[in-house]
């Protein structure tokens, strides 16, 4: 009975996302659409038994943590050829009727703007979902594809083949791109730059509750496997669909170049009413036969080709130049732009990058100018209408005084941009510093925004982060839009602050260079500031992940008086300076001495110290008598190795250091699961291909091509 509704359930569910989402064609509210979901989730909870890895229930994405295996595709998916130019264009299309002496149709269709994915069905089930990767192999992201509500995880109709595998473009709408843009912002998160970028980073989520949320899209354009039944791409494609899939009905098939052209000229344009983005037009011979005839390249085949719309531009004034300093003491030009609609928004100002970037365009203010959005956020300015340029104007000389404090600017080797070298009197570098010091990834204080620092800075109540903790809410009452309340709160935030753990505060104190992600590397492995500060250059580059550009830049930062000073009032306030003691996982590896040498596949050096200091082992430096093993990775020198035979240490692989903690941990109870979960945020690891397939033979093309 119970699993005879939680079917009916799931096939109902299906159909209606299926109505919705791809036919656009709803039959039932979204709420009793819910309340469907809703008993589904119920009996599948009470039920574990009947689980469905394609039951719709899945939707909605879990919190369980995501691991992408590497996965080798069985058809290889390749490349396009492209091109910015009709004229090459059209020199494709003149050779295929050459080299098949026929008119041959092309399917035309929309290049959609995403990231590629190939999507394997099984018995109409969908059995995997890979991501495009170097081509012959990829990430295995299906537990988040499987929330994409346009993925059918069951296939309708008939017909299909047994084992297939389905390519597409994953995509990002505008709408749910801007929506997941004014979440970021709101909480002071940075922007994303471009729907593609936001598609790709969503699909390598850790979550996929997360990725059900953000809005993801896919369509589909390639069918692969062995033995389709369809002479024509065409055919196939009409064939996903009526099996469930969301294939674009913005396809056509062209006879003539004319065609091919005002399919273009057409789309150039309209593409900025769809809801997604694209970026050019894919032309594709549409009868398989000819494509045989035709035939691949080393990486693409020759039977298709992508035409790239240039990115749109917009022609305006250029009214006058601003120069932002920033907490870095870097000087961006930035232009103030008559205001102009582009790509669907209006521009008001751009970036100028640098001096030598103007120079080059030899930028005047007065001019018009071309603007473009490219994959960035901010516009850009890429050239100057030469003929509209007014008759007066004068070659413009950019600046050699700080716009702030007047301070003489300087610029350093290797670095394309101005300084203001005055750190400790530049209201913007000061005021700069103080934000990234409260910061959410960095202090997380609330309440204090710029307009109240800049307030704070010009009542010269803070010139540093430091001074922040002697602030007392009478002080601040008085102030300007504060008042007692918010004063108390601000104070009490402040006081919260102290609680952050010491990665955040080493990231927040903005040592050039040293973001999120390398202040916790820094933490992991050094564990108190005192040792960061002490850390000679050649230390810091032990550390993963800690260039020398970096390392110089700390010891830079700690050898100036003033910053010692400041450090030393935040520890007097009571700053966490030490990372968090280690939980001890379990004694596995009590007793026993480890130095561990080289690069390995699977983990830094500093997390398998921390593996061994948390299973009880101790980590040494050198190879000596003391020493029980040495775990050597690549690249280890030579002398390291001969010594440690020598000494008769015992030489582990990565694996058999692995294997030698586990056998250690199964036999002395708590698992090992916390491991992964207790490390510094690693890029999640992606696993690496098995021995047997990374040396298969050449993966097979599909039957089709
Ligand atoms: S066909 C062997 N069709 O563009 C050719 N690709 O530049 C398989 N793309 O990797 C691709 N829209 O990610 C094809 N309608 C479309 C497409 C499309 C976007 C992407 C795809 C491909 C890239 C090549």
């Amino acid at each position: 009975m119970v699993r005879q509704r939680i079917e009916e359930l799931r096939r109902a569910l299906e159909r209606h996302n299926r109505l919705y989402y791809i036919d656009n064609a709803p039959e039932i509210s979204d709420f009793e659409f819910d309340a469907l979901m809703r008993e589904l989730l119920e009996l599948e909870a009470a039920h574990p038994e009947w689980a469905d890895p394609n039951s719709p229930s899945v939707r909605v994405g879990s919190d369980l943590t995501a691991e992408f295996r590497t996965v080798r595709h069985h058809f290889p998916m390749l490349s396009l050829g492209n091109t910015y130019s009709l004229g090459e264009l059209h020199d494709f299309l003149d050779r295929i009727r050459r080299e098949t002496g026929r008119e041959a149709e092309v399917a035309c269709e929309l290049k959609f703007d995403g990231t590629a994915i190939s999507l394997t069905y099984e018995h109409g089930s969908l059995l995997r979902a890979v991501t495009r990767g170097d081509g012959t192999e990829g990430d295995d992201v299906t537990a988040n594809v499987r929330t994409i509500r346009t993925v059918p995880l069951r296939l309708q109709g008939e017909g299909w083949p047994d084992y297939f595998e389905i390519r597409g473009e994953i995509l990002m709408p505008y709408a749910s791109f801007d929506r997941l843009n004014a979440e970021r912002e709101a909480a002071g998160e940075p922007l994303l730059a471009n729907p593609r970028n936001a598609a790709a980073g969503t699909l390598k989520q850790q979550s996929s509750a997360v990725v059900a949320r953000r809005g993801l899209d896919c369509t589909l354009y390639q069918i692969a496997g062995d033995e389709l039944p369809f002479r024509s791409h065409s055919e196939a494609l009409a064939a996903a669909r009526s099996w469930g899939f969301k294939v674009s009905d913005k396809m056509r098939i062209c006879r003539t170049t004319e065609e091919v052209d005002a399919f273009i000229a057409h789309w150039d344009t309209a593409r900025r009413e769809l809801p997604f983005p694209t970026d050019g037009v894919v032309v594709k011979v549409d009868d398989f036969a000819l494509r045989r005839q035709l035939g691949f390249t080393a990486k693409a085949p020759k039977w298709a080709v992508a035409y790239k719309f240039k990115a749109e531009q917009a022609l305006t004034r250029l009214q006058s130049i601003d120069f932002q300093v920033g907490r870095t003491g870097a000087v961006t030009p930035v232009a103030n732009l008559e205001p102009v609609l582009l790509a669907g928004t209006t521009v008001r100002r751009a970036t100028l990058h640098n001096a030598e970037q103007m120079a080059q365009l030899d930028i005047r203010p007065g001019d018009c100018v071309y603007v473009e959005k490219g994959g960035e956020i901010i516009p850009k300015i890429t050239g100057v209408e030469l003929a509209a340029r007014p008759a007066d104007s004068r070659p413009f000389v950019y600046i050699d005084r700080c716009p702030e404090c007047g301070t003489p600017l300087v610029r350093y080797e290797g670095e394309a941009k101005h300084y203001c070298p005055n750190q400790g009197g530049c209201r913007p570098q000061i005021i700069g510093r103080i934000l990234h010091f409260i910061r959410r990834k960095a202090l997380d204080i609330e309440g204090l925004g710029e307009e109240t620092v800049e307030l704070l800075y010009d009542n010269g109540l803070v010139a540093n982060a430091s001074d922040l903790y002697d602030l007392r809410p009478e002080q601040l009452a008085p102030l300007p839009r504060l008042g007692e309340k918010s004063a108390e709160n601000i104070v009490r935030s402040i006081g919260r602050s102290t609680e952050a753990p010491f990665h955040r505060v080493l990231f927040g104190l903005g040592i050039r260079f040293v973001g999120e992600t390398t202040a916790k590397y820094l933490a992991a492995h050094f564990r108190t500031l005192d040792a960061v500060m002490a850390a000679s250059r050649e230390e810091l580059v032990e550390a993963d992940e800690v260039g020398e550009k970096i390392a110089d830049a700390i010891v830079d930062y700690f050898a100036d008086a003033g910053n010692r000073r400041i450090v030393e009032r935040l520890r007097t306030a009571g700053l966490r300076f030490e990372a968090e003691a280690r939980e001890q996982a379990s004694d596995a590896l009590a007793g026993k001495s480890f130095v561990i040498s080289g690069k390995f596949l699977n983990h830094s050096r500093d997390e398998l110290k921390e593996l061994i200091e948390r299973h009880g082992g101790r980590n040494l430096a050198a190879v000596s008598g003391n020493v029980d093993f040495l775990v050597a990775g690549d690249n280890m020198g030579p002398a390291k190795l001969k010594k440690a035979e020598k000494l008769g240490i015992r030489i582990l692989t990565e694996e058999e250091f692995a294997a030698l903690l586990d056998r250690g941990t199964r036999a002395d109870a708590p698992p090992a699961a916390a491991d992964r979960t207790a490390h510094p945020a690693h890029p999640a690891p992606s696993g690496k291909p098995s021995e047997e397939t990374a040396a298969g033979e050449a993966p097979r093309q599909g039957e089709l091509f």
